[in-house]
């Protein structure tokens, strides 16, 4: 009996040690070499500034819109409308920007509303043609802006909700009037530092 218990005893010392080796061998510290691809980054950014957007044309845009309380406009500031969702995007972006971030994005249209908003180089135009054929492939490539080097990716822009191809298709400004449910409207830029 004292025997079994002395077993019993030693199993769960062992037990209990191979937990904590295998606890230390998955351990690493802070300030290892951890690198995570530039794309992989790029494709994160993306999904989180995607799902705020989405989030914000749905539940507050075409919300309020529909309950006839307010709508969105260009011009929120002085007419007390909500902002665009291209505009949540931009404000967030330049204040992201005035703390200090590295990263930048942006929206882009083959159809631009905002003139503004077409592509500002061949490669960003190429890219755009690119998701436009396969929206389900980010397009990647490393560019100069200023002195610095970027990873630019691309990635469409779905009209995710009726609010989306509304708007667009009823804006005085917009070239085109078309837009169906799920269709490519344009493209998110994300830009990101290669150097620190
Ligand atoms: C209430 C109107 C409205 C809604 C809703 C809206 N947009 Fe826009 N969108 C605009 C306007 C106006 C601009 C141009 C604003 C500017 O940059 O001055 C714009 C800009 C854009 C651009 C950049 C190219 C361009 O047309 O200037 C894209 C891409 C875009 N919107 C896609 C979307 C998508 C996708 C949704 C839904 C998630 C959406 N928009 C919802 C009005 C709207």
């Amino acid at each position: 009996m004292r025997r079994t218990w002395i077993v019993i005893g030693i199993m769960l010392i062992g037990l209990a040690n191979m937990g904590h080796w295998s606890h230390a061998a998955g351990e690493q510290q802070v300030g290892d070499a951890v690198t995570v691809p530039v794309e992989i980054v790029a494709d994160y950014i993306h999904s989180v500034i995607e799902a705020h957007r989405t989030f914000y044309t749905i539940q507050v845009v075409e919300r309020m819109q529909k309950h006839g309380k307010m709508v969105a406009s260009e011009n929120w500031r002085t007419k007390h409308t909500l902002p665009l969702p291209v505009q949540l995007l931009k404000e967030a972006d330049e204040l992201g920007a005035l703390t200090g971030s590295k990263i930048r994005y942006r929206l882009i249209g083959l159809w631009p509303i905002n003139k503004q908003n077409a592509p500002a180089t061949d490669l960003e135009k190429q890219g755009l043609e690119q998701v436009q054929k396969h929206p389900e492939q980010r397009y990647g490539s490393i560019v100069s802006v200023g002195d610095g080097r970027f990873f630019q990716a691309i990635y469409a822009d779905r009209a995710v909700t009726q609010a989306c191809i509304g708007c667009h298709n009823a804006h005085p400004s917009s070239p085109r009037k078309n837009f169906k449910m799920n269709d490519v409207m344009g493209a998110l830029i994300i830009e990101i530092p290669l150097e620190e």
